[in-house]
């Protein structure tokens, strides 16, 4: 059962095996998460989905701060080179890769991905994380697509963690059909609050997905939950 902690938006400490394992870290630019601070965030792998600045605010000094090893695309590593730090390991769509013993496959998101300066930043993807226990799909920035019916079939979901927010990414109802698609019983909502943009109504959301059979959770920032 993997131990949760969300840190608003994409941002969420999980622990898995043991193993810490941080996903888009964006904590200081977040106006939800005044109450956090990343010196509390402990990292041993630190996932990242696309080079949008609300997945990478937090990165560079995330990754100086723990001396984690950054999952990520190749243009992000290189990038992240030019930071000073190069701990990081540089993946693209269909790849697998087994760290601390835990398998991470990059898996495709239908998005954008560019640095704050406008500059090209890879592909978008998401992830499938498995775990000894836990098989979670941690999904980043999407819309839907019929690729999320590929991770059913390869994969026996504990969790999924998909965007929720609409505007820029799958609203509710498609994210409930995401859930189907990718056979997750169990779906935790992200990337939803942080702007006006993506403010959404929590218990229409909670609704789309009960019409599916699937359970939402839409967690508070900050809050720390075992799933
Ligand atoms: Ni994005
Ligand atoms: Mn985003």
């Amino acid at each position: 059962m993997a131990k949760i902690w969300y840190l608003g938006h994409s941002c969420f400490q999980f622990e898995i095996d043991g193993v810490q394992v941080v996903t888009d870290p964006f904590i200081t630019g977040n106006p939800l998460a005044r109450h956090l601070s990343i010196e509390d965030v402990n990292a041993d792998i630190i996932l990242v989905t696309h080079g949008h600045g609300d997945h990478i605010g937090d990165l560079v000094e995330l990754a100086k701060q723990t001396g984690a090893e950054v999952i990520t695309n190749y243009e992000i590593c290189e990038w992240l080179k030019k930071q000073g730090y190069d701990k990081s390991r540089p993946m693209n769509h269909g790849g697998t890769y087994v760290c601390k013993g835990i398998s991470f496959k990059m898996v495709n998101a239908a998005h954008s991905s560019s640095f704050p300066d406008g500059t090209y930043a890879g592909n978008p993807g998401g992830f499938v994380v498995s775990g000894e226990t836990d098989c979670i799909y941690y999904a980043g920035d999407t819309g839907l697509t019929l690729d999320m019916q590929l991770i059913k079939d390869e994969f026996d979901l504990s969790l999924a963690v998909l965007p929720v927010g609409d505007n820029f990414t799958m609203g509710p109802r498609d994210a409930a059909r995401a859930a189907e698609f990718c056979g997750a019983k169990r779906v935790v909502g992200m990337h939803f609050d942080t702007f006006g943009f993506i403010e959404i109504d929590h218990q229409q959301a909670k609704n789309e997905f009960e019409q599916k059979g699937v359970e939402l959770v839409l967690p508070e920032v900050g809050q720390k939950l075992e799933l």
